[in-house]
């Protein structure tokens, strides 16, 4: 029984880094609005094609009701023990300020590409057959795609502002599931893997729950990889491993979870496939998975219409196949049932046990 005294405790703590985490960022936001309103009142129309839905979409209103939504889980989450009073480690103030600059110096570039719709500077003789074409792009129209150390100190705060504050928040809904299965196991003897890892985020949250639990980062970013060894350097047990999704350098049957984050809408549609197989490789029997990532078509109506923006302002190319793509039933094809899914504001958790067989 948890004392009034602690709970207020908690309560104010909470309220007091996830608020001004959201100030911060929405912030970044609303200079980043106000900016690229004065660059189109001064350069005039463009040829580009205006982004375009006849679907709803939500008010700003709405969305920040449906994040208060996303907070006040997040911190039931705590109170019911799943996890700790998170900590989000963004940095000192020098680091923030730091990557505040990189972020905003790239706003010139990125609003270059998208009026141009050059989105594939990466794709140069120095890249070419050293990462899949569909890898070689500038996803969000971003400056050195996943290549370059600039791009993954620059990430964390380009994610933090398109979600107003609340990545980490949606990030820590994937650690709902893992905790039904890890509860009561000695962490030691379990193994999981986060695919797709990125600067190590997720990894970060998990660690703050199960310190000693084994876990390997993999991603396919030098960079990134670099940028999440810097990041997650506190904890221990730890490997991060540049590798493909597609073809993991581990055993059969050798995890007992897998996570993802926000990877899966950047796939190709053949390459979701190939991932998953692996995923149900590499996953023992029984074993868990947890897809993050973005809501689909019809999980929230009200939000279609701004689903189906979000590839049209920013270079998604593979985003709006994914927004009808059937999860459970190819999951299911590879032996891993659907167990769930649970909306998070703008993402999704997906939930998924590699079928035992008898
Ligand atoms: C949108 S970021 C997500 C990063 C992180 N999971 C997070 O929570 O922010 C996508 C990441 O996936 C990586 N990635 C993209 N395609 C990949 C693939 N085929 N195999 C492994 N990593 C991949 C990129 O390098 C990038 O770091």
């Amino acid at each position: 029984m948890v004392s009034p005294v602690a709970q207020l405790t908690t309560r104010l703590a909470y309220g007091a880094t996830q608020l001004s985490r959201v100030a911060w960022y929405v912030g970044h936001g609303e200079i980043m609005r106000r900016l690229s309103k004065r660059v189109r009142e001064r350069d005039g129309e463009t040829a580009r094609p205006k982004a375009r839905t006849d679907r709803p979409v939500p008010e700003r209103r709405r969305l920040f009701a449906d994040m208060a939504k996303l907070f006040q889980q997040d911190l039931a989450n705590v109170e019911a023990g799943i996890y700790p009073l998170p900590a989000d480690h963004d940095g000192s103030l020098f680091k923030l300020l730091r990557r505040s600059r990189l972020f905003f110096e790239d706003l010139p570039n990125v609003h270059r590409r998208r009026e141009s719709g050059e989105k594939r500077q990466v794709f140069t003789d120095e890249t070419r057959g050293k990462r899949p074409a569909y890898y070689l792009q500038n996803f969000h129209f971003q400056s050195g795609g996943w290549l370059t150390d600039d791009s993954a100190q620059r990430y964390d705060t380009q994610v933090e502002v398109l979600f107003n504050g609340s990545a980490n928040a949606i990030r820590r809904q994937a650690l709902v599931p893992l905790h039904e299965v890890f509860a009561g196991r000695d962490q030691r003897q379990l193994k999981l893997l986060d695919v797709g890892c990125g600067t190590g985020r997720l990894i970060d949250f998990i660690k703050q729950i199960w310190p000693r639990l084994p876990v390997v980062g993999l991603d396919l970013s030098d960079s990134y990889v670099a940028e999440a060894r810097r990041h997650l350097k506190r904890w221990g047990w730890l490997n991060l491993v540049v590798a493909k999704a597609e073809t993991i350098p581990l055993p059969d049957a050798s995890q007992d979870a897998i996570t993802c984050v926000f990877l899966f809408h950047e796939l190709p549609p053949k390459v979701r496939r190939q991932a998953l197989a692996e995923f149900a490789r590499v996953l023992r029997p029984g074993g868990r998975l947890v897809l993050l990532d973005s809501l689909q078509y019809g999980d929230e109506p009200d939000y279609d219409g701004m689903l189906e923006l979000f590839p049209q302002n920013f270079h998604e190319p593979y985003y709006a196949g994914y927004l009808t793509e059937d999860f459970p039933a190819l999951a299911m094809e590879h032996g891993l049932a659907h167990v769930r899914d649970v909306n998070a504001f703008t993402g999704k958790v997906m939930v998924f046990d590699k079928v035992e067989r008898s």
